[in-house]
């Protein structure tokens, strides 16, 4: 495995991915937890050390120990890391005013790290500290366009930098380079969908043995569907999974999912909670009140169906980003993550064991488990819902009518994409509706209609994401659809706000 060190930033996620697409594990620590001891435990093949928002000389600036450089495995430091090894190993850095974005760089050696990359190659670089002067042994291999030093080599040590970002996508070659690390690292590639179905099954046997009666939510979703799916195969009669109708769910969500599951042999109990979470909405405005009414009903709910019925452990979908995010970690023994379980309360986590297969995996990974798995492809391609659903796709008060109209206009969206073939890519396309009137004319008559937003974007991880650059027809018919089959709305927007600074959504 290979071991990213996080400098903090979004950036060590991205790195993980990529080497993992690459078939080799790669699992993030924060840097304050890089010792020896850990090293020592984990042994991995590599260590890349991750981008960051510091500047090496602040007196706050994250740091490690010595010690790593002399490790004697291979290292490879990305844009703070880079700076990092520089100023470790007795380069200088320096402040300028940087360079942003796409960015041209002259490869002066093109062995090793650079084999495959031509003389002059587009990267993508976000920085504005420079490495002035290389570490002492270390030969310049590359230099930007605005010739700043944008990758280096030790001379005997097997330790490289870049400044640039090669798990960023605009670095055109960047997976040749990560591909050429791990080259370097010798590692195994075994990352495949056999060694992640064996690293949950030893995970699952392990944990189920102490549980006697499982609970498991599931939504329909992705994620919550394959976790549930494999806590079957080896819990079987010991599972109940339990489908909550919170009243907030799409055009005819609580039937496909009910089929869905069904057909991969989940046979959930159905809750229609919807009265009571729409009961509780009323009146309620604000987007965080909303979640939070939504999320303690769902807990009330849960609660309900744990109660006299002795559950004992409880299936979560949650995912390797979650465990990260909330500052837990895998790490050495594999097993030691403890943290904020998709908001659990203290007390409930305290009463029953968390289950979750897929702590280990990112998003995309548990798309190609659940292909392997033969899971049926509208599991598989399903958009990530919100747990809230459509509350956080109404702004204000939650009503029957918005909501009528969000749902109406939201299946229009999909339905439109889905015979366009476009729905498999993008990451979430969906509308939604505030407060916010136009006045239009149906018939002979003004009408004081509603507004609904169209958003459609592109995303690898929700982190960030880009809005899809729709074709015109298109758009101009789900706009003729929305305004002719809902009579309350009458004018569309396409919402063409990138995130950052926007979120995807609007509520
Ligand atoms: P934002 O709107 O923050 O969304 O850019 C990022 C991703 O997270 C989903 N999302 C949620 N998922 N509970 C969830 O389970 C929530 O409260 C929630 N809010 C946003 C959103 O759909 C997108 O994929």
């Amino acid at each position: 495995m290979i071991l990213v060190v996080n400098f903090g930033g979004q950036y060590a996620h991205l790195i993980a991915r990529r080497i993992r697409d690459l078939r080799v594990y790669a699992e993030i620590i924060p840097y304050t937890k890089l010792t020896p001891e850990l090293i020592e435990d984990i042994g991995p093949d590599a260590i890349v050390l991750s981008g960051g928002p510091s500047s090496v000389y602040e007196p706050q600036a994250p740091k490690i120990g010595e010690w790593v450089i002399n490790l004697g495995i291979p290292i490879l430091g990305i844009c703070y890391g880079f700076q990092l090894l520089a100023a470790m190993m007795g380069g200088e850095v320096k402040r300028s005013k940087g360079e942003y974005g796409p960015t041209r760089v002259n490869v002066l050696d093109r062995s090793n790290l650079f084999k495959g990359w031509g003389e002059e190659e587009l990267v993508w670089m976000s920085h504005s500290d420079y490495v002035a002067s290389p570490p002492r042994d270390s030969t310049v291999t590359a230099i930007s366009e605005s010739g700043y030093i944008a990758a280096f080599k030790h001379r005997s040590l097997p330790i490289y930098g870049v400044q640039f970002h090669p798990e960023v996508r605009h670095t055109n070659k960047g997976s040749v380079l990560l591909d050429n690390f791990i080259k370097i690292a010798g590692s195994n590639r075994d990352w495949t969908e056999e060694r992640k179905i064996s690293l949950i099954e030893e995970y699952l046997k392990r944990e189920l043995s102490r549980c006697s009666s499982i609970l498991s939510a599931v939504s329909g979703g992705v994620d919550s569907t394959v976790a549930t799916f494999l806590v079957n195969r080896f819990a079987g009669g010991r599972l109940t999974p339990i489908f909550v109708n919170h009243g907030l769910l799409r055009r005819d969500e609580p039937e496909n999912v009910l089929n869905l599951l069904k057909k991969v042999g989940i046979n959930p109990v159905y809750v229609d909670a919807s009265e009571e979470f729409l009961r509780a909405l009323k009146g309620i405005k604000g987007c965080e009140e909303k979640r939070k009414i939504i999320g303690g009903l769902f807990i009330k709910v849960f609660s309900r169906a744990l109660e006299g019925k002795n559950f004992d452990c409880l299936v979560q979908g949650t995912l390797y980003p979650d465990v990260i995010e909330s500052g837990g970690e895998i790490g050495a023994d594999r097993i030691k993550s403890h943290h904020n379980v998709a908001g659990l309360p203290e007390w409930l986590r305290s009463k029953v064991r968390v289950i979750e297969p897929l702590k280990y995996l990112y998003k995309d990974e548990v798309r190609k488990l659940a292909i392997h798995l033969g899971l049926p492809k509208d599991i598989v391609e399903r958009h990530p819902f919100p747990g809230p659903g459509l509350a956080v796709r109404i702004m204000g008060e939650v009503t029957d009518e918005k909501l009528r109209i969000v749902r109406e206009a939201s299946a229009i969206v999909e339905e439109v994409l889905r015979e366009k073939g476009l729905y498999n890519r993008v990451w979430q396309a969906f509308a939604s509706v505030g407060d916010d009137r136009w006045v239009g004319v149906k018939g002979d008559a003004r009408v004081d209609g509603y507004v609904v937003t169209v958003r459609i974007v592109e995303s690898e991880d929700a982190m960030t994401a880009d809005w899809y650059k729709l074709p015109p027809d298109v758009l101009e018919e789900i706009s003729k659809r929305i305004t002719s089959e809902i009579p309350q709305v009458t004018m569309v927007t396409y919402a063409v706000t990138t995130k950052p600074p926007s979120t995807i959504e609007p509520c």
